[in-house]
């Protein structure tokens, strides 16, 4: 039997060229090789975007025609909406009985993220537990694996640590599952530091063909060079970074050029922006179709929601029978 994978996203806007190699690409190459499920974590955005939930409905659509353009295919993997699926909040409260308040508070993300996000009260019942809603959606279909970054690592291991503590409590109903570590590119924003959507230095995938070349055009590059006979240096230039993953072929001519002052930077730009359209033209014209039809967006979505939540139920079922509190059968 093939092994189970969960990935979830938060639904947090139009996706960019950086979520793409840091996730979605390794999604994509292993919905052939797993049985795969790909969720929509909007409840997971919500322990610390509850105030202002407006955009939300929007935001859900797009990240599924997001997901559709890159390649993601609702054939091979099963997409389905977290909230639709109740079961996901029923094991979330019963991890949340057997799960140690220490486990949750020694979270290094929660640690992290309470210093960073000072201008939110996150100090919440809900964020503080939000490792064991992870937990839940990944146990309540026994995934194998679960395909994440380094930052996420921590809430797999307290999903081993649940998963271990449930069966010792209660019999053995789950898996314990392994982080599957791939090696994400990792793609730098316009201005050199990390692509994000908080420092408005991304490319997205709505953004128009001509958006897109513009934004390459005002790409920075070696502070150093004023002149093009002024050597280089690749390495701190974000433009380079770039070539390296849309443009392998040339990387290496392209070093010596700019080490050597042989190149101008317009040029050097110029040639990257033909290699970025090459792989962006594509997706955005397959997301601005879809987009026009969210009801085709939300049939999708509905069939995924139907075959998760029959998995869903299932396991409550072994879970309510295995904890002896399935009172009324
Ligand atoms: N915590 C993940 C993030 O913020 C999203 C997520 C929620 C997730 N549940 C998951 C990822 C289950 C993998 C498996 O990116
Ligand atoms: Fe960067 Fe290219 Fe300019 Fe070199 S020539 S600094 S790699 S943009």
């Amino acid at each position: 039997m093939r092994k189970t994978i969960v990935s979830g996203m938060r639904p947090t806007g139009v996706l960019h060229l950086g979520n793409y190699f840091g996730a979605l690409e390794n999604w994509v190459r292993l919905q052939g090789e797993y049985n795969c499920y790909d969720f929509v974590a909007d409840w997971h955005a919500l322990t610390t975007g509850y105030e202002d939930t407006s955009d939300y409905k929007k935001n859900i659509t797009e990240i599924l025609a997001d997901w559709i353009s890159c390649g993601l295919d609702p054939k091979k993997s099963v997409f389905f909406l977290q909230s639709e699926i109740k079961e996901h909040a029923e094991l979330h409260l019963l991890f949340s009985m057997i799960t140690p308040l220490s486990w949750l508070e020694r979270n290094p993300t929660y640690k992290d993220q309470l210093s960073q996000m000072k201008e939110k009260n996150i100090t919440t019942h809900g964020f503080l537990g939000y490792p064991c809603l992870q937990a839940a959606d990944i146990l309540i279909y026994k995934a194998g694996f679960v395909p994440v970054g380094e930052d996420q690592v921590p809430h797999v291991e307290l999903t081993r640590e649940i998963a271990r503590r449930f069966n010792f409590l209660y019999g053995n109903v789950f898996p314990e599952p392994k982080s599957l570590l791939t090696k994400a590119k990792v793609l730098p924003g316009l201005d050199g530091r990390k692509m994000s959507k908080s420092y408005q230095n991304t490319i997205g995938f709505a953004d128009t063909p001509e958006e897109v070349r513009q934004k390459i055009m005002s790409m920075v590059t070696d502070p150093a060079r004023i002149k093009k006979t002024d050597p280089g240096h690749p390495e701190v230039c974000s433009v380079f970074a770039f070539h390296k993953i849309f443009n392998e072929a040339e990387v290496p001519e392209i070093e010596t050029q700019c080490k050597g002052g042989c190149i101008g930077c317009v040029q050097c730009k110029k040639n990257l922006a033909e290699k970025v359209s090459a792989f962006h033209n594509p997706i955005y014209e397959k997301r601005s179709e879809l987009i026009k039809h969210p009801d085709d967006i939300r049939d999708i979505i509905q069939e995924g929601n139907c075959k998760a939540r029959e998995v869903a139920r299932n396991t409550l079922e072994e879970v309510r029978s295995a904890m002896k509190i399935n009172w009324m059968e």
